[in-house]
């Protein structure tokens, strides 16, 4: 397909919202490579295609961060969006707009959607168990709970998963449970919680997994859910907690989960009131935008069931596509910052030049959700043979002969060769459109040896000037 030719579209993307509470490290600057690319590619074939992305604010991991740095939750995010915005213009990440979850506009559409869940009868309330710490007052979320694994007895495990033994399980069966924020054992305790009735909205689920564009496993993934275990959505946390107040309810927060995807439409609108634009016009049912979102294989089941389902019961227009990733790992292992195998963007960003970075992140990526391999040692050779031997060379080769002719480039030029580098333009575009960017990448290489052996055949340093200046001058045009 050539997809230069067809209509022009209109295209709202968004890559997910990184959370408040720490740097970026490479797994985001790999997203948001993955995601800049394609918004650049159709913005250069003529398409209007925005992008959007916000700081995830809310949450405890926030809340806690802040208490442990002994500042309050609003200045920690103030700074943290500071650091995530010039992190990313480092990777020259080109945002339409980057906005916070912690906005008026994120408060009004929780709202929104939240009252016309409950109009829809989509929510609902009941009263459930969870582990309280007495000393701070506070309900535990699985994170905050430590314990010994109930499967291989590992001490100081999560509540939700085992480090060792990777088992994971539910709170309630962690060995000894001891509150990470106080150190002291949590009680049981009642606490009635609001819920989104997931269940009720199987059909619009059921019916958007067929008509958005997912890919394979990821729709195999979803429909398993879809299938096997809808469970009512637990979206309400009780204070204290960094968040929304739930309207009509005491002490009552939405659980950060339901007010960060809502943010993608919070940082829409917060572009639209500065750029003359509406909100009807862009994300809404009888609007001309496309929507993509592209997100990390972890969270494919909040942006395939819980977001879709929400925004069906507000009436809003669904996604037209969900691009899911795998994630980065570095030298063939996870990113752990325990281990010391997780790399800052910023830290990379002193050491490598970050184009360099969006080149071999480009060379490895598709359409896929497998998991993508820094190889330090394999990225090095990648940019000295590619970038250096191929690509710079044909404009360093040429550049002598340019010189003397005034630094100007002759009109005899070889149209062979540039038309069969034309030529390449509708499957470049194909594999651009797909997200085979590690494909474009490779037919282009194989464009630069063409260039580079036009060169190499047509040996212009034996040659009279005219003709070498002719040589190096269709060499340029074509690099
Ligand atoms: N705040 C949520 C997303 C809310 S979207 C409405 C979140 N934040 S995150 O900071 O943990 O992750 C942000 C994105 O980075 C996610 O898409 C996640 O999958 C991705 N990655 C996090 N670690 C990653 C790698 N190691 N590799 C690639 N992507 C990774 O989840
Ligand atoms: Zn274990």
């Amino acid at each position: 397909m050539d997809v230069a030719n067809t209509k022009k579209r209109k295209i709202l993307v968004t890559q997910a919202l990184p959370y408040a509470n720490s740097s970026l490290h490479l797994g985001h600057i790999l997203e948001a490579v993955q995601t800049d690319i394609w918004v650049r590619f159709n913005n250069l074939i003529g398409n209007e295609c925005l992008f959007f992305c916000a700081d995830d604010t809310h949450g405890t991991p926030v809340m806690l961060k802040a208490k442990e740095l002994g500042v309050e939750p609003e200045q920690l995010i103030k700074d943290v969006q500071i650091d995530h915005i010039e992190t990313y213009k480092l990777y020259d990440i080109d945002f339409t707009n980057f906005h916070t979850t912690h906005s008026d506009e994120n408060k009004k559409y929780s709202e929104f959607i939240y009252n016309e869940a409950k109009n829809k009868d989509l929510i609902t309330r009941k009263t459930i168990k969870q582990l309280f710490d007495e000393k701070e007052s506070m309900f535990l979320s699985d994170r905050f709970v430590k314990g010994a694994c109930p499967k291989c007895n590992e001490e100081n495990q999560y509540g939700d998963g085992c480090s060792k033994c990777g088992a994971t399980y539910d709170v309630s069966e962690i060995k000894n449970p001891i509150s990470a924020l106080s150190g002291t054992t949590p009680i049981h305790k009642d606490s009635e919680h609001i819920f989104f009735n997931l269940p009720k909205q199987i059909n619009v689920l059921k019916d958007f997994l067929q008509k958005s564009d997912l890919q394979k496993p990821i729709v195999n993934k979803l429909s398993e859910w879809v299938n096997d275990d809808l469970q009512q959505w637990d979206i309400s946390r009780d204070a204290p907690y960094f968040g929304f107040s739930i309207p009509g309810e005491i002490n009552k927060y939405f659980y950060v989960w339901l007010d960060a995807p809502i943010g993608y439409l919070a940082s829409i609108e917060n572009w639209a009131s500065s750029n003359n634009k509406k909100m009807e016009e862009l994300w809404s049912k009888d609007s001309n935008y496309e929507i993509y979102h592209f997100i990390g294989k972890d969270i494919a089941y909040f942006h395939g069931l819980f977001w879709p389902a929400l925004l069906d019961s507000a009436n809003l227009k669904l996604p037209d596509g969900i691009y899911v990733h795998g994630f980065l790992t570095i030298n063939g292992e996870k990113m752990s910052k325990s281990k010391g195998t997780g790399i800052l963007a910023r830290e990379f960003a002193e050491v490598c030049d970050p184009e360099t970075l969006r080149y071999y992140f480009a060379a490895k990526l598709n359409d896929k959700v497998e998991d993508i391999d820094l190889n330090l040692e394999d990225y090095v050779t990648r940019i000295n043979s590619d970038l250096v031997g191929k690509y710079c060379n044909i404009a360093s080769r040429c550049s002598s002969f340019i010189k003397k002719n005034d630094n100007k480039l002759s009109d005899n030029i070889n149209n062979e060769l540039i038309e069969s580098i034309k030529s390449k333009k509708p499957l470049v575009t194909s594999y651009y459109n797909s997200r085979n960017y590690s494909k474009a990448v490779r037919l282009i290489m194989e464009m630069a040896d063409d260039i580079n052996k036009y060169i190499n055949d047509s040996t212009p340093w034996k040659k009279e000037l005219n003709d070498a200046i002719d040589i190096s001058s269709s060499a340029l045009y074509a690099f």
